[in-house]
């Protein structure tokens, strides 16, 4: 991984930092936040702290959801004029943790800065094997296809004929959950926005089908793929896309909720399916989780992932955008599709 700033081995170091300054309402824009530089020294790290060189920040849409305001997810309101928390991957650059030495490649709950000060707590930081490269750590391997490995095999693993829809089907975790319901033996329907994307899932993926939503009415192409229903509803979006398969599902349905995207830039708070005795004359089960729900399992997934990766079986898109100064706007591009795959911003050398 390239990426030198200009000022490697000097200390203090000079530091950019993406600050929040507003509260977005709607799609976040750039004028939501603050660029702007300070120094960082090796003296400001207590013990315990690790001082280090941030090289990825992976996009997350959750993020999304910190910025609101409001409390919807597992992590605290992102403070303003705060630099953007971010997952993020890079090096120690100096340790004052008797477990860390300068050069310990590591992925960790970091910030939208060149640099910063972290302290491993509670299993906030992870080193990267040696055999694994930080882009890898970040994208195949990383957060998203280890959320799709616990949704499909934990939360609903499907039975021998199961129809499986996946929605957000050409993202980083769709794509993953929806190859997986293949290899485990699902016909699987993935829904995802343009023709470029429904093809990627239909050659690439080898998907039985694909659902165009910006196109098509998802409503018609269910009934005509699946007449009898879907079995297994592996949901990313929520919204109009939800409530259609909530209506098409099959007696004894599964819905597995990962995420609910289309809510994101919304103030309100994401809303349910309207018809809920669809649910209840349906059997249907409807169940949230979490990726931190099976972090005992981590090592399982990562080594199941590597396996089908290495034969072909399940492939991984990753769009890297080369360049600290754009974050905000390449984290926009989540909520417009224009991602192709894991979305991750490498850190650049500073001009
Ligand atoms: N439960 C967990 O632990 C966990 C962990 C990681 C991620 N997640 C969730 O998984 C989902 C996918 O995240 P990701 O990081 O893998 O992102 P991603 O799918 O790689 O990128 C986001 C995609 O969402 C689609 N999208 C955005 N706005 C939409 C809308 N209004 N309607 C329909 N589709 C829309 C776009 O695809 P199109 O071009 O197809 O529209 C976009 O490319 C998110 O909901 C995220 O919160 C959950």
């Amino acid at each position: 991984m390239s990426g030198r700033q200009g000022n490697e081995g000097s200390d203090p170091v000079r530091n950019r930092q993406w600050l929040l300054k507003t509260r977005p309402h709607g799609l976040p824009s750039p004028g939501d936040f603050e660029l702007v530089e300070s120094e960082l020294s090796s003296r400001d790290l207590k013990d315990g702290e690790l001082l280090v060189r941030n090289r990825l920040f992976l996009c997350a849409p959750t993020m999304r959801n910190w910025m609101s305001g409001q409390a919807n997810s597992l992590f605290p309101v992102q403070p303003l004029g705060r630099p953007m928390m971010a997952p993020a991957a890079g090096e120690v650059v100096h340790s004052k943790h008797a477990a860390y030495r300068p050069g310990d490649r590591l992925t960790y709950f970091g910030s939208w800065s060149d640099y910063e000060i972290i302290a491993p707590a509670g299993g906030n930081v992870s080193r990267v094997a040696d055999d694994m490269s930080l882009t890898e750590a970040m994208g195949p391997l990383g957060l998203n296809p280890q959320t799709a490995y616990f949704g499909v095999t934990r939360v609903a693993p499907p039975k021998p004929g199961d129809v499986a829809l996946v929605s957000g089907a050409a993202g980083s975790t769709g794509a993953t959950a929806a190859q997986i319901y293949r290899l485990l033996g699902a016909r699987v329907i993935g829904v995802a926005g343009g023709s470029e994307k429904c093809e990627w899932l239909l050659k690439t993926c080898r998907l039985d089908a694909a659902i165009d939503y910006k196109n098509e009415n998802v409503r018609d192409r269910l009934k005509s793929l699946c007449p009898d229903g879907v079995n297994i509803f592996f949901d990313n979006v929520g919204g109009d896309i939800l409530q259609a398969a909530v209506d098409h599902m099959a007696r004894r349905g599964r819905i597995v909720v990962c995420g609910q995207i289309a809510s994101y830039n919304d103030d309100a708070t994401a809303e349910g399916p309207r018809n809920m005795m669809r649910v209840v004359y349906g059997s249907i089960r409807i169940e949230g989780f979490l990726r931190s729900d099976y972090l005992e399992h981590v090592c399982e997934a990562v080594g199941r992932l590597r396996e089908w990766m290495a034969r072909g079986e399940v492939v991984h898109r990753i769009d890297i955008r080369r360049g600290f100064s754009a974050a905000p706007a390449v984290f926009a591009d989540l909520f417009n599709g224009r991602n192709a795959g894991t979305l991750l911003i490498e850190v650049d050398i500073k001009s």
